[in-house]
């Protein structure tokens, strides 16, 4: 089934006179990859929780599928979208399979136990993420990388329409980074919509169907539009305070971003 969720006017603070943002729209579909990027401090993960009803703004409304947001049962809104923090402490001891298990909950009765069919999906999701070697491992012991990708797993295994991620990249290596933006693209190729805060400018220009830039100045989303829209050498510098470099992969032919020296002296124009 195809979703939408989308947000209007969004203003929050987290305290009186000091805004995260005033008014940001932004919109979740399905069948794309959305990203959000800017830099440190710039509100992409309040804007993400505020899209997954954890936090409530002051103005604005969050719709899903033209609802309000704050409507939904929690298992009805859960089954629907998921969320995965920028960091999580577990506070009991589980194995990784236990954990990606407790994905399931939406499906699953108060009372009633797993069935055959849960565990299949948690063992899927488990490959998707290459994390079935570490099924019985007890997830505190986990490097931060592995940790995310089981984390991944559990959320996939809710078998949400729409995924809400927070840098769900940030400690993995090259090889599971692309792993997994690949994964997401596929999954928004199958019907999915992804919203997904990343740093990886290269990442996020190769793998997202459209992106919102945040900044720590503007109060509302300072570009919107497809990768080459926005990830622009103007917008950039402006949104990071730093002269970046946009350029052209020479194999991929996606776009290549780089941060310039500060100190270097940019070459003379001829
Ligand atoms: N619980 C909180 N209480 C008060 N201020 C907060 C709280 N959480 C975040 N902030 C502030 O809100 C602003 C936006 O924070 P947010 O975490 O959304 O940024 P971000 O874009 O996700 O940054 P990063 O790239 O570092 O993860 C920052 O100035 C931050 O200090
Ligand atoms: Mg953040």
């Amino acid at each position: 089934m195809s979703h939408r969720l989308q947000a209007e006017g969004l203003a929050f603070s987290y305290e009186a006179g000091r805004a995260v943002f005033t008014r940001v729209d932004a919109t979740v579909r399905s069948g794309e990859v959305t990203g959000i990027v800017g830099p440190n401090g710039s509100g992409k993960s309040t804007l993400l929780r505020v899209l997954c009803g954890l936090l409530t703004p002051q103005h604005g409304q969050v719709l899903l599928d033209g609802r309000p947001l704050a409507s939904f049962r929690s298992t009805e809104r859960a089954r629907t979208l998921a969320f995965l923090p920028q960091s999580v402490d577990p506070a009991f001891a589980l194995t990784v399979f236990e954990v990606v298990c407790l994905g399931r909950y939406p499906h699953v009765g108060s009372w009633a136990g797993l069935r055959a069919q849960d565990r299949d999906v948690a063992r899927r999701c488990m490959c998707d993420t290459e994390t079935e070697q570490l099924a019985s491992r007890d997830f505190l012991t986990l490097s931060g990388g592995e940790r995310q990708r089981v984390l991944l797993a559990s959320i996939l295994a809710q078998e949400p329409d729409l995924l809400l991620l927070d840098e769900p990249t940030s400690s993995l290596d090259i090889h599971h980074q692309i792993e997994i933006f690949a994964l997401l693209r596929r999954l928004a190729s199958s019907g999915f919509g992804v919203a997904v805060v990343t740093h990886d400018l290269n990442l996020a220009a190769r793998y997202c169907d459209r992106l919102l830039l945040l900044s720590t100045e503007a109060e509302s989303v300072l570009a919107e539009g497809r990768p080459g829209e926005v990830l622009t050498e103007g917008l950039l510098s402006r949104a990071y305070a730093a002269r970046i470099l946009v350029s052209q992969h020479p194999i991929t032919r996606t776009l290549l971003i780089t941060a310039d020296d500060p100190g270097r002296e940019p070459e003379a124009v001829p």
